[in-house]
Protein backbone atom coordinates (compact mmCIF):
# COMPACT_ATOMS: atom_id res chain seq x y z
CA UNK A 1 0.00 0.00 0.00
CA UNK A 2 2.10 3.12 -1.22
CA UNK A 3 -0.38 5.60 -0.79
CA UNK A 4 -1.07 7.06 2.26
CA UNK A 5 -4.58 7.63 3.37
CA UNK A 6 -4.74 11.29 3.93
CA UNK A 7 -3.99 11.35 -0.23
CA UNK A 8 -6.61 8.52 -0.93
CA UNK A 9 -9.05 11.10 0.97
CA UNK A 10 -7.71 14.53 -0.98
CA UNK A 11 -7.96 12.49 -4.55
CA UNK A 12 -11.54 11.15 -3.81
CA UNK A 13 -12.82 14.58 -2.61
CA UNK A 14 -11.50 15.98 -5.64
CA UNK A 15 -13.07 13.49 -8.12
CA UNK A 16 -16.24 13.86 -6.42
CA UNK A 17 -16.37 17.99 -6.96
CA UNK A 18 -15.91 16.82 -10.54
CA UNK A 19 -18.58 14.47 -10.81
CA UNK A 20 -21.61 16.12 -12.20
CA UNK A 21 -24.33 13.43 -12.38
CA UNK A 22 -25.80 10.64 -10.13
CA UNK A 23 -23.58 7.81 -12.36
CA UNK A 24 -20.44 9.03 -11.75
CA UNK A 25 -20.73 9.37 -7.96
CA UNK A 26 -22.08 5.91 -7.64
CA UNK A 27 -19.08 4.81 -9.70
CA UNK A 28 -16.53 7.10 -7.12
CA UNK A 29 -18.39 5.19 -4.09
CA UNK A 30 -16.98 1.79 -5.35
CA UNK A 31 -13.80 2.58 -6.45
CA UNK A 32 -12.93 3.74 -3.26
CA UNK A 33 -15.25 1.97 -0.48
CA UNK A 34 -16.60 -0.71 -2.36
CA UNK A 35 -15.25 -4.49 -1.63
CA UNK A 36 -12.02 -3.85 -3.46
CA UNK A 37 -11.96 0.01 -3.27
CA UNK A 38 -9.04 2.09 -2.13
CA UNK A 39 -9.89 2.99 1.08
CA UNK A 40 -10.88 -0.80 1.79
CA UNK A 41 -7.93 -2.46 0.47
CA UNK A 42 -5.91 0.52 2.62
CA UNK A 43 -7.88 -0.91 5.74
CA UNK A 44 -6.82 -4.36 4.77
CA UNK A 45 -3.29 -3.48 4.77
CA UNK A 46 -3.25 -2.44 8.39
CA UNK A 47 -2.76 -5.69 10.26
CA UNK A 48 0.97 -6.03 7.45
CA UNK A 49 2.57 -2.37 9.03
CA UNK A 50 4.30 -2.38 12.57
CA UNK A 51 2.25 -3.23 15.51
CA UNK A 52 3.14 0.75 17.29
CA UNK A 53 1.36 2.50 13.41
CA UNK A 54 -1.76 -0.16 13.49
CA UNK A 55 -4.14 1.75 15.79
CA UNK A 56 -2.98 5.17 14.39
CA UNK A 57 -3.86 4.13 10.99
CA UNK A 58 -6.37 2.08 11.81
CA UNK A 59 -8.41 5.27 13.16
CA UNK A 60 -7.25 7.48 10.96
CA UNK A 61 -8.78 5.11 7.95
CA UNK A 62 -12.04 4.88 9.50
CA UNK A 63 -12.44 8.46 10.05
CA UNK A 64 -11.82 8.85 5.96
CA UNK A 65 -14.24 5.84 5.24
CA UNK A 66 -17.12 7.81 7.26
CA UNK A 67 -16.19 10.91 5.91
CA UNK A 68 -16.42 9.76 2.31
CA UNK A 69 -19.32 7.66 2.49
CA UNK A 70 -21.35 10.65 3.73
CA UNK A 71 -19.95 12.87 1.07
CA UNK A 72 -20.93 10.54 -1.60
CA UNK A 73 -24.37 10.46 -0.24
CA UNK A 74 -24.90 14.07 0.62
CA UNK A 75 -23.65 14.74 -3.40
CA UNK A 76 -26.16 11.99 -4.94
CA UNK A 77 -28.71 13.30 -2.41
CA UNK A 78 -28.24 16.97 -3.65
CA UNK A 79 -28.06 15.49 -7.73
CA UNK A 80 -31.25 14.17 -7.05
CA UNK A 81 -33.50 16.67 -5.40
CA UNK A 82 -32.20 19.48 -8.21
CA UNK A 83 -34.66 18.40 -11.19
CA UNK A 84 -33.41 18.57 -14.46
CA UNK A 85 -33.59 22.01 -16.01
CA UNK A 86 -36.43 21.41 -18.50
CA UNK A 87 -38.78 20.35 -15.75
CA UNK A 88 -37.89 23.76 -13.70
CA UNK A 89 -40.03 25.98 -16.14
CA UNK A 90 -43.34 26.89 -15.66
CA UNK A 91 -45.47 27.77 -18.36
CA UNK A 92 -47.59 30.60 -16.22
CA UNK A 93 -49.80 30.81 -19.60
CA UNK A 94 -50.93 27.60 -19.67
CA UNK A 95 -54.92 27.57 -17.93
CA UNK A 96 -55.43 26.22 -14.46
CA UNK A 97 -57.15 22.83 -13.93
CA UNK A 98 -60.85 22.89 -13.40
CA UNK A 99 -61.52 21.16 -10.55
CA UNK A 100 -64.84 19.91 -10.64
CA UNK A 101 -67.50 20.50 -7.79
CA UNK A 102 -70.44 17.95 -6.72
CA UNK A 103 -73.46 19.65 -6.37
CA UNK A 104 -76.26 18.49 -3.71
CA UNK A 105 -78.94 15.77 -5.01
CA UNK A 106 -82.01 17.29 -6.23
CA UNK A 107 -84.21 15.44 -4.01
CA UNK A 108 -81.77 17.17 -0.73
CA UNK A 109 -82.42 20.46 -2.79
CA UNK A 110 -86.25 20.27 -3.04
CA UNK A 111 -86.37 18.62 0.95
CA UNK A 112 -84.33 21.80 1.66
CA UNK A 113 -87.01 23.93 0.15
CA UNK A 114 -90.15 22.83 1.81
CA UNK A 115 -88.04 22.39 5.01
CA UNK A 116 -86.90 26.55 4.95
CA UNK A 117 -90.53 27.49 3.64
CA UNK A 118 -92.09 25.59 6.77
CA UNK A 119 -89.57 26.78 8.86
CA UNK A 120 -90.55 30.28 8.41
CA UNK A 121 -93.94 29.66 9.16
CA UNK A 122 -93.17 28.27 12.34
CA UNK A 123 -92.63 25.12 11.88
CA UNK A 124 -89.51 22.98 14.01
CA UNK A 125 -87.57 20.27 11.46
CA UNK A 126 -87.90 16.89 12.81
CA UNK A 127 -87.20 12.93 12.61
CA UNK A 128 -88.52 9.48 12.95
CA UNK A 129 -86.89 5.89 12.27
CA UNK A 130 -86.71 4.12 8.88
CA UNK A 131 -87.04 1.31 10.76
CA UNK A 132 -90.85 1.05 12.49
CA UNK A 133 -92.69 -0.78 14.77
CA UNK A 134 -96.29 -1.83 13.71
CA UNK A 135 -97.38 0.11 16.80
CA UNK A 136 -96.35 3.62 14.86
CA UNK A 137 -96.63 2.82 11.91
CA UNK A 138 -100.12 1.76 11.78
CA UNK A 139 -102.06 1.23 15.10
CA UNK A 140 -101.07 4.55 16.62
CA UNK A 141 -102.63 5.78 13.25
CA UNK A 142 -105.90 4.64 13.54
CA UNK A 143 -104.79 1.32 11.17
CA UNK A 144 -105.57 -1.86 13.10
CA UNK A 145 -104.96 -4.65 12.20
CA UNK A 146 -107.04 -6.18 9.28
CA UNK A 147 -107.96 -2.49 8.35
CA UNK A 148 -108.47 -2.68 4.76
CA UNK A 149 -106.27 0.45 4.59
CA UNK A 150 -103.11 -1.35 5.26
CA UNK A 151 -103.57 -2.86 1.72
CA UNK A 152 -102.89 0.48 0.25
CA UNK A 153 -99.64 0.20 1.32
CA UNK A 154 -97.69 -2.96 0.75
CA UNK A 155 -95.07 -3.07 3.41
CA UNK A 156 -91.83 -4.34 3.79
CA UNK A 157 -91.96 -6.60 7.24
CA UNK A 158 -88.34 -6.96 9.02
CA UNK A 159 -90.36 -9.52 11.47
CA UNK A 160 -93.75 -10.02 12.64
CA UNK A 161 -94.19 -6.31 14.63
CA UNK A 162 -91.14 -4.35 12.76
CA UNK A 163 -91.40 -2.69 9.50
CA UNK A 164 -89.60 -0.55 6.89
CA UNK A 165 -91.90 2.36 7.55
CA UNK A 166 -94.78 3.20 4.64
CA UNK A 167 -95.36 6.42 5.40
CA UNK A 168 -93.82 9.58 7.41
CA UNK A 169 -97.09 9.68 9.75
CA UNK A 170 -95.67 7.27 12.25
CA UNK A 171 -93.67 10.78 12.71
CA UNK A 172 -96.95 12.14 14.31
CA UNK A 173 -97.23 9.81 17.64
CA UNK A 174 -93.72 9.77 18.43
CA UNK A 175 -93.54 13.78 18.17
CA UNK A 176 -96.61 14.28 19.77
CA UNK A 177 -95.87 11.30 22.79
CA UNK A 178 -92.65 13.43 23.96
CA UNK A 179 -93.70 17.00 23.82
CA UNK A 180 -96.75 19.06 24.78
CA UNK A 181 -99.09 20.98 22.54
CA UNK A 182 -98.70 23.65 20.69
CA UNK A 183 -96.94 21.99 18.11
CA UNK A 184 -96.10 22.98 14.31
CA UNK A 185 -93.61 20.03 12.71
CA UNK A 186 -92.37 19.04 9.45
CA UNK A 187 -90.54 16.03 9.56
CA UNK A 188 -89.27 14.58 5.82
CA UNK A 189 -87.76 11.10 5.62
CA UNK A 190 -87.15 8.34 3.04
CA UNK A 191 -90.07 5.93 3.38
CA UNK A 192 -90.51 2.53 2.04
CA UNK A 193 -93.50 0.47 -0.35
CA UNK A 194 -93.17 -2.95 -2.51
CA UNK A 195 -93.50 -1.11 -5.43
CA UNK A 196 -91.34 -0.33 -8.68
CA UNK A 197 -92.18 0.90 -12.02
CA UNK A 198 -92.36 4.57 -13.95
CA UNK A 199 -93.97 6.87 -10.91
CA UNK A 200 -92.69 4.30 -8.05
CA UNK A 201 -89.57 3.48 -6.74
CA UNK A 202 -89.65 0.85 -3.63
CA UNK A 203 -87.75 3.59 -1.76
CA UNK A 204 -89.17 7.56 -1.87
CA UNK A 205 -89.73 10.58 0.07
CA UNK A 206 -91.86 12.33 1.48
CA UNK A 207 -92.64 15.10 4.41
CA UNK A 208 -94.95 15.02 6.93
CA UNK A 209 -96.53 18.21 8.57
CA UNK A 210 -98.57 18.78 11.58
CA UNK A 211 -99.96 21.50 13.45
CA UNK A 212 -101.62 20.92 17.35
CA UNK A 213 -103.20 23.29 19.40
CA UNK A 214 -106.55 24.67 21.17
CA UNK A 215 -107.55 26.27 18.00
CA UNK A 216 -106.47 25.19 14.90
CA UNK A 217 -109.04 24.68 12.01
CA UNK A 218 -109.55 23.34 8.75
CA UNK A 219 -109.31 27.33 7.43
CA UNK A 220 -105.53 26.82 9.17
CA UNK A 221 -104.81 24.20 7.06
CA UNK A 222 -106.20 25.69 3.73
CA UNK A 223 -104.05 29.36 4.27
CA UNK A 224 -100.60 27.09 5.39
CA UNK A 225 -100.74 24.63 2.49
CA UNK A 226 -101.74 26.79 -0.06
CA UNK A 227 -98.63 29.50 1.49
CA UNK A 228 -96.40 26.71 0.73
CA UNK A 229 -98.02 26.11 -2.85
CA UNK A 230 -97.84 29.46 -4.14
CA UNK A 231 -93.60 28.97 -2.60
CA UNK A 232 -92.47 26.32 -3.57
CA UNK A 233 -94.15 26.65 -7.40
CA UNK A 234 -95.45 30.06 -7.83
CA UNK A 235 -98.21 32.43 -6.94
CA UNK A 236 -100.08 31.81 -10.51
CA UNK A 237 -101.00 27.86 -9.34
CA UNK A 238 -104.52 27.01 -8.55
CA UNK A 239 -105.22 24.81 -6.09
CA UNK A 240 -108.60 22.63 -4.80
CA UNK A 241 -109.18 20.63 -2.04
CA UNK A 242 -111.22 17.19 -2.55
CA UNK A 243 -112.96 15.06 0.07
CA UNK A 244 -110.77 12.02 1.04
CA UNK A 245 -110.17 9.22 3.35
CA UNK A 246 -107.56 8.48 5.69
CA UNK A 247 -107.75 6.68 9.00
CA UNK A 248 -106.21 9.21 10.71
CA UNK A 249 -107.66 12.39 10.05
CA UNK A 250 -111.36 13.33 10.09
CA UNK A 251 -112.08 14.77 7.76
CA UNK A 252 -109.98 13.88 5.01
CA UNK A 253 -108.82 15.87 1.88
CA UNK A 254 -106.65 15.61 -1.12
CA UNK A 255 -105.03 18.57 -2.49
CA UNK A 256 -104.93 18.81 -6.15
CA UNK A 257 -102.97 21.39 -8.01
CA UNK A 258 -103.58 23.04 -11.16
CA UNK A 259 -101.31 21.21 -13.28
CA UNK A 260 -97.66 23.02 -13.44
CA UNK A 261 -97.00 21.63 -17.49
CA UNK A 262 -100.35 22.75 -19.42
CA UNK A 263 -101.61 25.27 -16.64
CA UNK A 264 -104.17 23.50 -16.74
CA UNK A 265 -105.00 23.04 -19.95
CA UNK A 266 -105.22 19.26 -20.37
CA UNK A 267 -102.17 16.92 -20.94
CA UNK A 268 -100.47 13.49 -20.68
CA UNK A 269 -98.79 14.19 -17.22
CA UNK A 270 -102.40 15.28 -15.61
CA UNK A 271 -104.16 12.73 -17.44
CA UNK A 272 -105.98 15.31 -19.15
CA UNK A 273 -107.57 16.60 -16.21
CA UNK A 274 -105.77 19.89 -15.86
CA UNK A 275 -105.10 18.69 -12.19
CA UNK A 276 -102.73 17.21 -10.07
CA UNK A 277 -102.79 15.69 -7.00
CA UNK A 278 -99.92 16.17 -4.29
CA UNK A 279 -100.86 16.71 -0.66
CA UNK A 280 -103.31 14.39 1.63
CA UNK A 281 -103.80 16.03 4.50
CA UNK A 282 -107.03 16.46 7.09
CA UNK A 283 -108.14 17.09 10.78
CA UNK A 284 -105.84 15.10 13.19
CA UNK A 285 -108.30 12.04 14.00
CA UNK A 286 -109.26 12.36 18.22
CA UNK A 287 -108.18 8.75 18.34
CA UNK A 288 -104.59 9.85 17.25
CA UNK A 289 -104.52 12.31 20.71
CA UNK A 290 -106.42 9.58 22.56
CA UNK A 291 -103.38 7.27 21.76
CA UNK A 292 -100.87 9.83 22.91
CA UNK A 293 -102.75 10.66 26.17
CA UNK A 294 -103.80 14.35 24.48
CA UNK A 295 -107.08 15.65 25.80
CA UNK A 296 -109.13 15.80 22.93
CA UNK A 297 -111.52 18.29 24.42
CA UNK A 298 -109.46 20.63 24.72
CA UNK A 299 -106.70 20.33 21.35
CA UNK A 300 -107.26 20.25 18.02
CA UNK A 301 -104.76 19.74 15.27
CA UNK A 302 -104.52 18.97 11.12
CA UNK A 303 -101.70 17.27 9.59
CA UNK A 304 -100.77 16.71 5.73
CA UNK A 305 -97.83 14.55 4.16
CA UNK A 306 -96.68 14.60 0.17
CA UNK A 307 -93.80 12.97 -1.61
CA UNK A 308 -91.43 14.97 -2.37
CA UNK A 309 -89.77 13.26 -5.54
CA UNK A 310 -93.92 14.03 -7.10
CA UNK A 311 -92.97 17.85 -6.27
CA UNK A 312 -89.14 17.36 -7.31
CA UNK A 313 -90.78 15.77 -11.06
CA UNK A 314 -93.07 18.92 -11.63
CA UNK A 315 -90.90 21.35 -11.11
CA UNK A 316 -88.43 20.14 -13.02
CA UNK A 317 -90.47 18.27 -15.65
CA UNK A 318 -88.93 15.12 -15.11
CA UNK A 319 -90.88 11.95 -16.21
CA UNK A 320 -89.17 9.00 -14.40
CA UNK A 321 -89.22 8.96 -10.69
CA UNK A 322 -86.32 6.44 -11.46
CA UNK A 323 -83.78 8.68 -12.62
CA UNK A 324 -83.13 9.96 -9.53
CA UNK A 325 -81.62 6.82 -7.82
CA UNK A 326 -79.82 5.88 -10.93
CA UNK A 327 -76.70 7.97 -10.32
CA UNK A 328 -76.46 8.97 -13.94
CA UNK A 329 -73.73 11.90 -13.54
CA UNK A 330 -75.16 13.53 -16.85
CA UNK A 331 -78.98 13.63 -15.37
CA UNK A 332 -77.66 14.75 -11.60
CA UNK A 333 -75.38 17.76 -13.26
CA UNK A 334 -78.09 19.75 -14.58
CA UNK A 335 -79.01 20.77 -10.66
N1 LIG B 1 -99.46 9.07 5.05
C1 LIG B 1 -100.23 9.30 3.85
C2 LIG B 1 -99.65 8.49 2.70
O1 LIG B 1 -98.53 8.11 2.76
C3 LIG B 1 -100.23 10.74 3.47
C4 LIG B 1 -100.99 11.58 4.45
C5 LIG B 1 -102.35 11.76 4.30
C6 LIG B 1 -100.35 12.17 5.50
C7 LIG B 1 -103.05 12.54 5.18
C8 LIG B 1 -101.06 12.96 6.41
C9 LIG B 1 -102.43 13.15 6.22
O2 LIG B 1 -100.49 13.56 7.46
O3 LIG B 1 -103.12 13.90 7.11
O4 LIG B 1 -100.32 8.24 1.74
Amino acid sequence: MDKNIEQIKKEALKELKAASDPESIKTLSVRYLGRKGLVTQFLRSISSLPQEKRADAGKKANEVKKLLDTAFKKALKALEATPAESDDRIDVSLPGRVVKRGSLHPITQITQEICDIFSRLGFDIAEGPEVETDYYNFEALNIPKNHPARDMQDTFYISKNIVLRTHTSPTQPRIMEKRKPPLRVIAPGKVYRCDSDLTHTPMFQQVEGFLVDKESSFGDLKGILATFIHKIFDDQTKLRFRPSFFPFTEPSAEIDIGCVMCRGKGCRVCSQTGWLEIIGAGMVHPALFENVGYDTRLYTGFAFGMGIERIAMLKYGIDDIRKFYENDLRFLKQF
